[in-house]
């Protein structure tokens, strides 16, 4: 098998066992170069075999662009870092949504329609209720989320659509608290609509009907930071999650659920989570930083650096270097202990220097820093990767709307290389040895 990129033509050429095949390229609007592999099958009998998808590519998007090796992370052109330091997280949101900045007068409806949304139908109290009192809060959400499209059966429209998107944006954060409430077995706070979005969450998750709370601006800003940190980072699990379950023309909610179950696990947003209990863990043994890094790279060992590496970046994730930096700002202003961020900056300094994690082009990323800072917020451990749940939601809505307009949108239904027992006959259980 020989396989030829010619760039110039626009085509690679394949041969496969002396049969031709010559495959277009698609070049993206930051020159990446893909082979576009459709009609692949039908013209050489062959399908590609990509476990954990690596190289492939599923679609074309216009949403976020990430060059891995240069520490690029842009929504919609707009470089991270202009917008965590300008934006917020409703008007990076409804970029996500629609492609451009809002006018003020578009930021304004928006924020308008989705403070008019955040309250749940009270039969939502009933179902907290049939749930363990320790259950945790991200399974919770999952199905919160899930259930609420049996209370908006309508048929799908453009409209019914547009405030599909509008309450799943607008409840979130209400769910979100509510889960941890029950949690705790604290009664949930309505949401207050004169707050904006983030005050708003930080309200419902620490008030008490008995006594209220003094939102601090500068932590509900750096809130709305990490929401803004997490809107969206194109084909990531949780993301094709959605898009897979969208492509079958399930519902917006049904999607976003399963969307946050992909999120869930520990090599995804759950590694907020096992990043704080590592450092913990750490902690215990009264800093020993070493030998956790040589539990890392050992094979025998299950123990992995979490809030390390990415199947993306291979250099710093321009992410957790902003995190980094708001993370020191957060323990001077709270003044809770440093310890945590001590031993995670150890841990860090001692990877970066080693060969294991330097040949393997394994850095920070974004779990890394966002757990410490969570902690020092006081948001409990279990709610951590609601938290990125939270900050994804826009992304997830505007990958599924991309996906539902698509020109190209089919059914996703990958192939497989069969690799199980070829044609045997049946054998009756007597004759079973
Ligand atoms: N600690 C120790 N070794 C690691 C780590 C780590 N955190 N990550 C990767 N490696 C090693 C891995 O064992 C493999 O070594 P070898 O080549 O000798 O077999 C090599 O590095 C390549 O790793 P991989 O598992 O093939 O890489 P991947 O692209 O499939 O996985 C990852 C990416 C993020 C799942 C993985 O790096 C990981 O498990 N990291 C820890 C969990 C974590 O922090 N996840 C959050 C990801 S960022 C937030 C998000 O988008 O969800």
């Amino acid at each position: 098998m020989a396989l030829e990129v010619l760039e110039k033509a626009q085509t690679a050429r394949l041969e496969l066992n002396g049969k031709p095949a010559t495959l277009p390229l698609v070049v993206g609007s930051e020159g990446e170069v893909a082979i576009d592999i459709e009609k692949l099958r039908s013209s050489t009998g062959a399908i590609t075999l990509d476990p954990g998808f690596g190289n492939t590519g599923s679609c074309r998007s216009a949403i976020t662009f990430i060059d891995g090796g240069n520490a690029i992370l842009r929504y919609r052109g707009y470089p991270i870092e202009e917008l965590a330091e300008k934006s917020s997280f409703l008007e990076v949101a409804w970029l996500l949504l629609h492609g451009e900045l809002p006018t003020m007068e578009q930021l304004e409806t928006f924020r308008r329609e989705v403070t008019r949304h955040t309250m749940l139908h009270e039969n939502f109290g009933r179902f907290f209720e049939a749930l363990p009192k320790d259950a945790h809060p991200m399974p919770v959400c999952a199905a919160a989320i899930g259930a609420l499209a049996t209370f908006y059966q309508e048929p799908e429209t453009d409209q019914r659509i547009h405030d599909t998107f509008i309450r799943l944006i607008a409840k979130m954060p209400t769910i979100a608290a509510m889960s941890y409430k029950h949690s705790i077995g604290q009664p949930a706070m309505f949401p207050s609509n004169q707050l904006d979005y983030s005050s708003n969450f930080l309200r419902m998750m620490f008030a008490t009907p008995c006594e209220d709370y003094r939102i601090d601006p500068v932590i509900a800003r750096v809130i709305d930071l990490l929401f803004i940190l997490h809107a969206d980072h194109e084909q990531n699990c949780s993301t094709s999650t959605v898009r897979v379950v969208g492509s079958s023309k399930a519902n917006l909610f049904a999607s976003i659920s399963a969307g946050i179950s992909a999120l869930w696990g520990p090599l995804h947003g759950g590694a907020n989570q096992q990043v704080i209990e590592m450092l913990e863990q750490i902690e215990a043994v009264e800093g020993n930083a070493d030998e956790f890094i040589r539990r890392a790279k050992d094979k025998n060992d299950t123990a992995r650096l979490m809030g390390f590496g990415h199947r993306v970046y291979k250099s710093y994730d321009p992410r957790a270097a902003i995190l980094k930096e708001a993370c020191g700002d957060v323990i001077r202003k709270t003044g809770v202990s440093s310890h945590l961020l001590e031993i995670a900056m150890r841990l860090e300094e001692i990877a970066l220097h080693d060969e294991y994690f330097i040949s393997r082009k394994l850095y920070p990323n974004v779990d890394f820093y966002s757990g410490v800072i969570y902690k020092a917020l006081g948001i409990p451990v279990n709610m951590f990767t609601v938290m990125f749940a939270i900050g994804r939601l826009p992304g997830w809505i505007a990958h599924w709307l991309e996906l539902r307009s698509d020109k190209e949108f089919r059914i996703a239904r990958p192939r497989q290389v069969y690799v199980g027992a070829k044609r045997r006959s049946y054998v009756p259980i007597q004759q079973r040895a």
